[in-house]
């Protein structure tokens, strides 16, 4: 039997289900049940009777999953894939700052220690922070961690917004000089690019998306050659998207090496083990799901 196939019974007979962030790997994504963004992924997490969750992607979505899912066994094929910009933040950090700003509220981006997330109000992911902070009750804001989201965000709202000092450090990679160069070499292509790309990216940019609001824009625009500024797994599930478009990865440089630790080989081994588990302490579990559905709640 092939790796995949092994992958897809023993799935099936173990009732486990396999979630694929839009960054993994094209052979990773086409093993798995669903392939998403963060919110798509972590309301998938929420609401399946499977009794495992294998999380191709990175820990804080696995943390997320299981938070949300406490009574499932939850996987991460890899346990060292984590996120550089979640851990920008900690709760004693936080703790700090919200003493700072007592009338702030809380608002963190799904990108973050479970920790973190215990000690916010709500949570967004990128594909809808505006709606959470134009919808959160309250005209004072910290925004943790990620500036870059955040900054986008400010472009929508009167509301006062205090930004962490987080990014992503892939997204921070792309220079506005490789931007316009590549805008020059195709004159004839649109450029949407993730909004925890610097502002001065964005500003070059005609449209600014979560990776699964892109996935929503290539189905239904006319427009017939895209530039992709975003890690570069996106141009996979893209081209499965919309196979008649063409796709140009904006840099070389947008490649997440710990998206990318997840392989067939490691998901079988978890499969067949049921290891590494990704797990968080119950009071900070409590906690911080009452923001993640918060999250849902506001983003409905
Ligand atoms: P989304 O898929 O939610 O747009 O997030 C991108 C990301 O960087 C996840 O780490
Ligand atoms: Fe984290 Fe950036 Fe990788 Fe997303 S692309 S997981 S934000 S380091």
């Amino acid at each position: 039997m092939t790796l995949y196939g092994e992958i897809r019974s023993l799935a099936e007979k173990k009732n486990a289900l396999i979630l694929a962030h839009n960054y993994q790997n094209p052979q990773i994504q086409d093993a798995a049940d669903h392939v998403g963004d963060s919110l798509e992924l972590a309301r998938v997490a929420a609401s399946n009777s499977a009794s495992i969750i294998v999380f191709c992607g990175v820990h804080f979505m696995a943390e997320s999953a299981y938070i949300l899912s406490p009574s499932k066994k939850v996987l991460l094929p890899d346990i060292t894939a984590g996120c550089p910009m979640a851990d920008m933040v900690t709760a004693a950090a936080l703790r700090a700052k919200k003493k700072e700003l007592p009338n702030a509220k809380v608002v963190t981006y799904i990108n973050s220690p479970a920790d973190a997330k215990a000690e916010s109000d709500v949570i967004c992911t990128s594909s809808n922070a505006v709606k959470i902070v134009q919808n959160i009750d309250a005209d004072e804001i910290l925004f943790v961690p990620d500036k870059n989201l955040g900054n986008w965000v400010s472009r929508f709202t009167d509301k006062k917004i205090h930004l962490w000092d987080g990014y992503c450090p892939i997204h921070a990679l792309i220079t506005a000089d490789e931007i316009i160069r590549i805008k020059q070499e195709h004159p004839d292509a649109l450029l949407m690019v993730h909004p925890e790309c610097s502002p001065e990216i964005i500003n070059l940019a005609d449209e600014v998306f979560s990776t699964g609001e892109m996935v929503r824009f290539v189905q239904k625009t006319d427009k017939k050659k895209i530039i992709v500024g975003t890690e570069s797994g996106m141009i996979h599930k893209l081209k499965k998207a919309a196979p008649d478009k063409e796709f140009i990865l904006a840099s070389e440089n947008f490649f997440c090496k710990n998206m990318k630790k997840t392989t067939l080989e490691k998901v079988l081994a978890a499969l067949k083990s049921e290891e590494p588990v990704v797990t968080v302490p119950d009071e900070t579990a409590d906690r911080a799901r009452l923001a993640l559905e918060k999250m849902l709640e506001l983003s409905r």
